[in-house]
Formats: C-alpha cells, sequence, structure tokens
C-alpha cells in the first residue's frame, strides 16, 4: 500500500510535544477501540516518559464489548490506566477525573487543576472526547503542526485541564497489516490510498468473520468467493454501475469501506490483546 507520509510535519509536531512535555501533569491518549494496538503513536512512550498516562479506547460503542474489557486489563500498568468511550457517555470527565487523581501525586493535584496533554492521531474520536470532556463544543486543533497549535487550553471540570495537540501524528504503519486497519478505520486520508487495495483487505476480514451479516447487509443469496467477487457483487447490488452495465469498482469498493467505518456489520474488533506479546 502506497502511503504519502511526511517526515517534516511529523519531526516538527514531536518537537513541539516534547518543549511542553515538561508543564503538564499527564498525559492522555485517545485511541479507536477496534484497532487499540495500530492506533496507539509509537513514539508517545518516548516522549511521555514516566508521565502517568491513560489511554481512552474511544467508539467502544463499534468493537467488541469484551475483548474491549480484555484491552482494558492488558494496557494497565505502574502509571498507566486505560477505559471505554462511546459517544454520548458524559460519565467521562468523571472517569477520567478519578484515574488522574490516582496517578498523578497528590502534591501536584493539590496546588492548581491538573494539566493533560492529550494526543490522538486522526479520527480516533480525539475532538469528540474533549468536547465530551469540556461539556462544550472546542473547535478543532489543525491536524498540521505549527507554532500556534498547540496553544489551546481546555477547561474540563474543576480539577483538570486539557492541552490540545495536532491530530497530525504517527500511527503505527508497521508491520504492514497495522496501515491496513488504520485505512480501514479512516484515520489515514482517503486521498493517499487505494480504497480497492482496502476493500480487498476489508471483504477477507468479514468473509472470515462475519460472513452471514455480510450477506444480509448486501441481500445476496450466497456470499460469493473471494474478495474480487464480493465487491462486484456489493457493487452490482447497490447499483453502482458504469456505461454496459459494468460494475464501478471503486464506488462498490467504498461502499464495503464505509459501511464497516459506520459499524453496519455490528460491533467488531480487529485486533486482541493476546495477538500482541505485550500489553501497551
Ligand atoms: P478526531 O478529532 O480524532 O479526528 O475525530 P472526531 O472527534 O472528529 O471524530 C471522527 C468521527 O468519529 C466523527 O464522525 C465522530 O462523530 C465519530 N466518533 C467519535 N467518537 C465516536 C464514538 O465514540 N462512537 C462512534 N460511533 N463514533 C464516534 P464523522 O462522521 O466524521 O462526523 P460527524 O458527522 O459525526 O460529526
Amino acid at each position: 500500500m502506497a502511503i504519502n507520509w511526511f517526515p517534516g510535519h511529523m519531526a516538527t509536531a514531536r518537537s513541539e510535544i516534547r518543549s511542553r512535555m515538561s508543564e503538564v501533569d499527564l498525559v492522555i491518549e485517545v485511541l479507536d477501540a477496534r484497532i487499540p494496538y495500530s492506533s496507539e503513536n509509537p513514539l508517545v512512550p518516548g516522549l511521555r516518559g514516566d508521565k502517568p498516562f491513560i489511554q481512552i479506547l474511544n467508539k467502544a460503542d463499534l468493537a467488541e464489548p469484551d475483548v474491549t474489557a480484555a484491552w482494558i486489563t492488558a494496557k494497565a500498568g505502574p502509571g498507566v490506566r486505560a477505559l471505554a468511550q462511546s459517544r454520548f457517555d458524559t460519565t467521562l470527565a468523571a472517569r477520567v477525573g478519578a484515574l488522574a487523581r490516582e496517578l498523578v501525586a497528590p502534591s501536584r493535584t493539590r496546588a492548581r487543576p491538573m494539566l493533560a496533554m492529550i494526543l490522538g492521531i486522526p479520527n480516533v474520536g480525539k475532538s469528540t472526547v474533549i468536547n465530551t470532556l469540556s461539556g462544550r463544543t472546542i473547535a478543532k486543533t489543525g491536524n498540521k503542526p505549527g507554532v500556534t497549535t498547540m496553544q489551546q487550553r481546555i477547561n474540563a471540570g474543576k480539577d483538570l485541564v486539557l492541552l490540545d495537540t495536532p491530530g497530525f501524528l504517527w500511527p503505527k504503519l508497521s508491520p504492514e497489516v497495522c496501515g491496513y486497519r488504520l485505512a480501514a478505520m479512516g484515520s489515514i486520508s482517503d486521498r493517499v490510498l487505494d480504497l480497492v487495495d482496502i476493500a480487498w483487505f476489508v471483504a477477507r476480514i468479514l468473509t472470515a468473520d462475519r460472513p452471514e451479516v455480510l450477506r444480509t447487509w448486501y441481500r445476496l443469496d450466497t456470499l460469493p468467493v473471494g474478495e474480487e467477487a464480493l465487491i462486484e457483487a456489493i457493487g452490482r447490488r447497490a447499483g453502482h454501475l458504469k456505461k454496459g452495465g459494468v460494475v464501478d469498482t471503486q464506488k462498490a469498493a467504498e461502499r464495503l469501506v464505509f459501511d464497516l467505518r459506520a459499524g453496519q456489520f455490528g460491533p467488531i474488533s480487529l485486533e486482541r490483546p493476546e495477538e500482541f506479546s505485550f500489553g501497551s
């Protein structure tokens, strides 16, 4: 898969984050609960050092609850906690506040509200989480790092202030399957992707994990064998046709990928902690 990445911007964002790290009491990273490994920023451990750390597995409504629960256990460690969040769950501020008070030294929490740097790669729902934590709609911090990107401090209750960061960060593109998972979930801009390639990946997962749901959702009599045949059948059923009745493969591929992103096949977890040799 050819992904156009921008090392210059990455380096700028990294130095911005590094330079502000000493001010903060803790770090919060928002992940996509369907891919809690691939949506982690691999640079965070090096950047945060031993700062207390909370990972929010967001979009938990789109993931399998037992798998998310296993991830929360696997990710917990010294100074590190994880929790699950779904859009509209307004208990988030109380849950994050409680974990932050548990992790941050009391000497720091008594003097002033805790300052938390909030990180998250694009589309994991960082803005939605910030809005939920602060109880209001906050303008989105640009996804391109620059001088002013990290000036935004947001009050989130009486105990917590958030320091927003650009969403333009470093997803795990290695091993290659992480890149595919991120692309399937929408964290890599579709403009730099071959969506037909991503649709083949999605077709493989769903054929193995959700064959009956897939067949029913697209009203197919039988599930075609092979990715190409499945995408063709989806296109034909959805009426994505070009001149001469030929299936528009691009549109059919988009349909499959967008339906997955929207949760049309039910809660699905693409990664399980036991696949990885470590928890976080
Ligand atoms: P970002 O800042 O990390 O880039 O993400 P943002 O909050 O903009 O969220 C990206 C998309 O994910 C939005 O959908 C948002 O509504 C959706 N989303 C965020 N949190 C959750 C969640 O917990 N569950 C579900 N199901 N969806 C979530 P969108 O279609 O791009 O925008 P919108 O039309 O919903 O505003």
